[in-house]
């Protein structure tokens, strides 16, 4: 067989293709179909918009309260050294390989079809039910919102029907199909909407710390670490930890940054730096707020779905706790929007590699947007968000999220073996080491989520195998050559 044959025939059999770097990059003509309109600010206003949400505004209470007390802090700092790792390797392949799809098209060039249809698979546990989580959680600040200026909405049109004794969440899966169509509209429209959002977000946070900042007792802050209650992850070491697994919610969605790629101007240099800012924002806010919080207000007083409206009350503001309910709408919309965008670019790649549908694929020449695949995914979303309850959601984005985190970090190990001589615009500091720490990190968090969770992820992967064995396998376009350039 001519050696060609042989590469044909090799790649017939082989689940295993790959991408080449140069092939991802200017492989398809995707950058001619959408429009590139956001710069640094408006990508680093993306990744804000999709991380501060329902994790600061509601789980610090908790993660507070029953975990780690006023070493929520740490529990933070903790998690948000993490994801900073996490985000200096996306920063590294997002530079390197500045295409959509995020995760998903970095996992494809350096591990291959198969293991890259499963990332793609399992990040919808991060983008689709991520905006479902959030919409479900947008939903209870707008009925609590609604109750405080006099007005109840009936009660079976605001919980789900699983597990949650009414018919249909109606406010969650009506703002999802809200910020579809805005979406579907156009980036440049979305992004002007997420940044005037996020501004709000940013200052009534801001105004949160100062105020607050004011009024610390600093005796709430003692002791900062309190003992260990005879029970792995309640208070002590084991709690700071436990308490980092809960609020790494809390940083989720930095990452969505990296699926606006082709959309970006000049993305090997603004992608990088959309990502790091966005990520070094929030760290430093989170650890103010948690540090307010706990200082105002003993903390065992935090476990209630609105912690942020208990230290208001304490510092007696309550003009302060009505703006901070808009603000959590602000904010929670926010990542709504920026993790439905994500879920659409995501599809986007897979269809483009033949992995999906064509339609997902398509791009609607006025809208210059993936309206189709952008309106089903707002379907589908809204209806999971109307249909069930926040929990049985939630539990499964972490875990999803993680896995796709560590397997970043892997590829940047990865791939600068495969590839020592590719110029790379932004390098990780300190590889292998560092994102060798970053895969551990992952793997520890997620060691510390239930077994349940656990299960759930796996029967996930697994009704996505059979997927690509009935479709992905055999409509994938596998025309690359299986050796990689390096120049
Ligand atoms: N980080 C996002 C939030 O906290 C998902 O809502």
């Amino acid at each position: 067989m001519a050696p060609r044959q042989v590469c044909e025939a090799a790649l017939k059999q082989n689940f295993f293709a790959r991408k080449t770097i140069d092939d991802a990059r200017g492989g398809t003509n995707e950058s001619q179909t959408f429009n590139r309109s956001l710069g640094p600010v408006s990508l680093a206003a993306l990744g804000i918009g999709a991380i501060i949400g329902a994790g600061i505004f509601v789980l610090t209470g908790a993660a507070a309260a029953r975990y780690a007390g006023p070493a929520v802090v740490l529990s933070f700092a903790l998690a948000g050294f993490a994801c900073a790792i996490v985000a200096l390797c996306y920063a590294e392949l997002a530079a390197l390989i500045p295409v959509s799809g995020s995760t998903y098209s970095y996992v494809y060039i350096a591990l291959g079809e198969i293991f890259a249809w499963v990332i793609g698979w399992d990040l919808v546990l991060e983008y689709a039910m991520g905006a479902a989580t959030v919409a479900v959680g947008w939903s209870g600040y707008l009925v609590s919102l609604l109750a405080s200026l006099g007005l109840h909405l009936p009660a079976q049109f605001t919980s789900p029907l699983v597990g949650g004794g009414g018919l249909f969440n109606a406010p969650a899966a009506l703002v999802v199909l809200a910020i579809t169509s805005l979406l579907v509209l156009g980036t440049r429209e979305s992004a002007r909407v997420n940044n005037v959002m996020v501004g709000f977000k940013l200052a009534v946070v801001l105004v949160v710390i100062i105020a607050g900042g004011l009024h610390v007792v600093p005796a709430n802050w003692a002791p900062f670490l309190p003992e260990n209650a005879g029970e792995f992850g309640h208070f002590g070491w084991s709690g700071v930890l436990r308490g980092a697994a809960v609020v790494f919610f809390a940083y989720i969605g930095f990452d969505a940054v990296s699926t606006a790629a082709q959309e970006a101007k000049d993305p090997q240099r603004t992608v990088p730096v959309g990502l790091i800012a966005s990520l070094a924002v929030c760290t430093v806010l989170y650890i103010g707020v948690s540090a307010v919080l706990t200082g105002v207000v003993p903390f065992a007083a935090l476990d209630r779905p609105d912690p942020i409206s208990a230290v208001i009350d304490a510092i007696g503001l309550p003009w302060l706790a009505v703006v901070v309910k808009f603000a959590a709408l602000a904010g929670l919309t926010t990542v709504i929007l920026v993790l439905l965008f994500g879920q659409a670019r995501i599809l986007f790649a897979m269809a483009n590699d033949g992995l999906l549908p064509g339609l997902f694929a398509r791009i609607n020449p006025r809208f210059r947007t993936p309206a189709a695949s952008q309106a089903l995914v707002g379907l589908c979303v809204a209806a999971l968000a109307g249909l069930l309850p926040i929990d049985v959601l939630g539990e499964m984005v972490s875990i999803g999220t993680l896995a796709a985190f560590a397997l970043v970090c892997m590829a940047v190990m990865y791939l600068r073996h495969s590839h020592p001589e590719t110029p790379r615009p932004f390098r990780v500091p300190g590889s292998p080491a560092l994102p060798a720490l970053g895969v551990l990190a992952c793997l520890g968090l997620m060691a510390g989520l239930p077994w349940e969770t656990w299960a759930r992820l796996f029967i996930w992967l697994g009704v996505g195998m059979a997927v690509y064995f009935a479709y992905g396998q055999r409509h994938a376009k596998r025309g690359t050559p299986v050796q990689v350039r390096s120049r």
